[in-house]
């Protein structure tokens, strides 16, 4: 019935207009100036801090980066209490920052951390909390930052799914001490490989670009352990002109999300999550939640199911993080403190989520979905 040669993926990374990146690239073979904070950096920064309408943002070279150096620039020690439910770098910056990651489980209803677990988590070595907006999905900042005042912490949020994503019209990037994005190729908005940070007054951000530029705040002077962290001029281009087109993508994954919803709500054994009131959603991705019993299959089957058929669903986040071999052996990753976070990680599939599939391709996804074939 359909034309299954044609593989359809879980994502599709969205691409400038080849003309005018050429025009662009010319004009940075014109200039020489490749990187180091030249002209299309400078561009890029004011205007994703217009777009995000949040006050300070620096541009790094990936999402993880900005990670790693959020936890340098607060001087974060100890404990960092975070979620087992994230994609593995998230941890790993708290690791490579010589910090020891404390997991928490998550809420059944968002797929992010519960503040309800964190309290009972702190110790005297608590110094920080890392959350994530898991799928763009906006976490409760304001009970986080009730708890983080309580006892003095920071809060980094590992914003990389929650581009552009607002709660009552402010962005969700302006919560906590520091927030950080992935413009991977894989995301809503992407600059090939790259990432920011985003904080609240020009004094951080200052530090900030000291560090992710080795720490010199001049040519003779280093301020700190400082990285290399930044994005080049090319990507910076590329990144400028994506900027263009992201609202209509982000309209088109609407769209996608919107028929999701239609054809799957009667069926029995699949649940997914609307939008949430007065939020605006990027639709990065489109989970949805397997019951085995109801459904007649395993998660697992009907992954196999979509792959048989040339159909990419994507287990995200499965394994969880505190699965991995490298943070199995923490107290806090046994599977009895965890158990929504295991439950939902054993019964997700992100369904194929991007701006560029078409009508049917959304039959051929729900066929196998819907009919279980
Ligand atoms: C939640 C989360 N944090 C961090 C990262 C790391 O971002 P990057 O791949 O740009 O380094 C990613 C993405 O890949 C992510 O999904």
């Amino acid at each position: 019935m359909f034309d299954e040669s044609k593989r359809i993926t879980v994502t599709s990374p969205l691409l400038p207009d080849q003309k005018e990146f050429d025009d662009l690239l010319k004009d940075i073979w014109a200039s020489k100036w490749i990187t180091n904070n030249g002209q299309f950096h400078k561009r890029l920064e004011a205007a994703l801090a217009e777009y995000l309408k949040v006050p300070y943002l620096s541009l790094f070279t990936n999402g993880t980066l900005p990670l790693l150096t959020a936890l340098q620039a607060l001087r974060i020690t100890g404990e960092v209490i975070t979620t087992p439910y994230s994609f593995v770098a998230t941890t790993h910056s708290i690791w490579w920052n010589g910090c020891r990651p404390v997991f928490v489980d998550i809420d059944p209803k968002t797929g992010n951390i519960d503040p309800d677990c964190i309290e009972a988590a702190i110790t005297p070595k608590t110094t920080a909390i890392m959350p994530v907006h898991v799928y763009g999905k906006p976490c409760d900042t304001r009970r986080i930052q009730d708890i983080a005042n309580k006892y003095g912490l920071k809060v980094i949020y590992d914003a990389a799914h929650a581009f552009g994503v607002e709660v009552n019209g402010e962005s969700i990037l302006n919560a906590g001490d520091l927030s950080t994005l992935s413009f991977h190729a894989t995301k809503v908005y992407n600059t090939v490989e790259g990432g920011a940070m985003v904080m609240h007054d020009p004094e951080t951000k200052k530090r900030i670009d000291y560090l992710k530029n080795f720490g010199f705040a001049g040519e003779t002077e280093v301020v700190g352990p400082g990285i290399n962290s930044k994005m080049d001029e090319i990507r910076s281009a590329y990144g400028l002109l994506n900027l263009k087109q992201v609202d209509a993508a982000i309209e088109a994954r609407h769209q996608v999300a919107i028929a999701y919803r239609k054809a799957l709500r009667a069926v029995e054994g699949i649940s997914f999550w609307d939008d949430m009131p007065g939020v605006k959603h990027n639709y990065s991705y489109f989970p949805i939640f397997v019951d085995e019993e109801k459904y007649g299959m395993t998660r697992d089957e009907l992954y196999a199911l979509m792959k048989s058929h040339n159909v990419l669903g994507r287990r995200y986040f499965y394994p969880l993080i505190s699965e991995f071999s490298t943070y199995r052996g923490l107290p806090s990753a046994t599977p009895e403190n965890l158990p929504k976070a295991h439950k939902m990680a054993n019964t997700v599939i992100c369904l194929p989520m991007h701006h560029e599939l078409s009508g049917t391709d959304l039959e051929r996804i729900l066929d196998i979905v819907v009919n279980k074939r």
